[in-house]
């Protein structure tokens, strides 16, 4: 039986993606079928499926690095059909087929069963951007990330990581400084748990090596200029979790923070998380790191056949909170 799925071309150097009819046995090899209820789109897939960043490592390939849905069929006794699973990472949407599709084929050992707690909509309104922003607080926490060491600065906050960040650093008590460029979106990040919603321009950062300590740790979804200044506001012994690149991959910072202050810098990356902790993460997000504004944060659900736009709004930075795609 045949089902619609975003595939991700390259001829000549010209990477494009189109809906096109397929059938399981032209998935990559896999053994769990699942029929995708939901998937979502992140900034990496909008890279992917435009060309516009080099993610995907062969082609022709599904779009999607997260999906959830019910299993169809599984070669493994633990997994039974019409049981709820999710998917994220694990090269999904960059060297396997991915989560844009109506049916997808993975790994077993790619396979978590759905967390207590959440169901497929709400896992892909979570999806790579919850669970990154959840991983990020996880290694802080192990870091000694207490909440006296002061706020948490949380960068591109109307973003899918951000507000999710944001919303998740609330919950859990800590105070929270949402920085974005959007002033449309301020309220949307108040109401998200934000004790102060500010531009960059606002924070007044100064740009010598080692600056007045002002913040506790950071989740920076942005890079360049504006990391290499929070790493030097930064309190003694706070962690700042490396996320992403929205503005710039570079980092031209000093030693003076980590070596005078025990300052951290953590790598969050969230593509090849060890499964055991991939799968613990994913339980707590249904359990202890519940977000309670989740259903606030997805500001759309769009139809599978409707998605190619949602790739161009991300990188044009025409949306906010989390688009969750409706793949049946
Ligand atoms: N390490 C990992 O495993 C992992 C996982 C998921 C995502 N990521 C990365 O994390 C970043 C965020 O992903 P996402 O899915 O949340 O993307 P997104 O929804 O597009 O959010 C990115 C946000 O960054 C801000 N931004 C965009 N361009 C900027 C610029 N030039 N300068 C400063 N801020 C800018 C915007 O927030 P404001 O308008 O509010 O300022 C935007 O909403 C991306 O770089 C992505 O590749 C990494």
């Amino acid at each position: 039986m045949s089902f619609l799925a975003c595939r991700v071309t390259n001829e000549n150097d010209q990477v494009t993606h189109n809906l096109v009819e397929m059938n399981v046995d032209d998935l990559t090899e896999g053994d769990v079928v699942i029929k995708v209820h939901y998937s979502s789109v992140n900034y990496k897939d909008a890279l992917g499926a435009t060309g516009r960043g080099k993610i995907l490592k062969t082609f022709p390939l599904n779009a999607g690095i997260d999906l959830a849905g019910e299993v169809v069929s599984s070669e493994s006794d633990d997994l039974k059909p019409g049981q709820l699973v999710l998917v994220n990472g694990c090269g999904i949407g960059e060297q396997f087929d991915g989560g844009l599709a109506q049916m997808a084929r993975v790994k077993r050992e790619f396979v978590i069963p759905m967390p207590e707690g959440l169901d497929a909509r709400r896992a892909m309104a979570l999806g790579t951007a919850g669970f990154t922003a959840a991983l990020a607080l996880h290694r802080m926490q192990e870091n000694n990330q207490t909440k006296e060491k002061g706020p948490i600065v949380v960068t591109g906050a109307s973003g899918g990581v951000g507000s999710l960040a944001v919303n998740l650093l609330s919950s859990q008590g800590y105070e929270v400084i949402a920085v974005s460029g959007r002033k449309e979106y301020y309220d949307f990040l108040k109401q998200l748990g934000a004790n102060e919603v500010v531009s960059i321009d606002d924070l007044n950062l100064g740009g010598k090596p080692l600056e007045k300590g002002r913040f506790g740790g950071v989740i920076d979804n942005v890079g360049g200029e504006l990391l290499a200044k929070l790493i030097a506001h930064t309190n003694l012994w706070g962690n700042i979790a490396s996320i992403g690149l929205a503005d710039s991959h570079k980092l031209d910072t000093t030693v003076f923070p980590f070596i005078l202050r025990g300052v951290s810098i953590l790598g969050v990356s969230s593509t090849n998380c060890p499964m055991p902790l991939r799968t613990e993460i994913w339980n707590r997000l249904g359990g202890d790191l519940k977000l309670n504004a989740l259903d606030s944060i997805i500001t759309d659900e769009v139809p599978l056949k409707d998605v190619s736009p949602v790739f161009t709004d991300i990188l044009d930075r025409k949306r906010y909170g989390r688009v969750v795609i409706n793949c049946q």
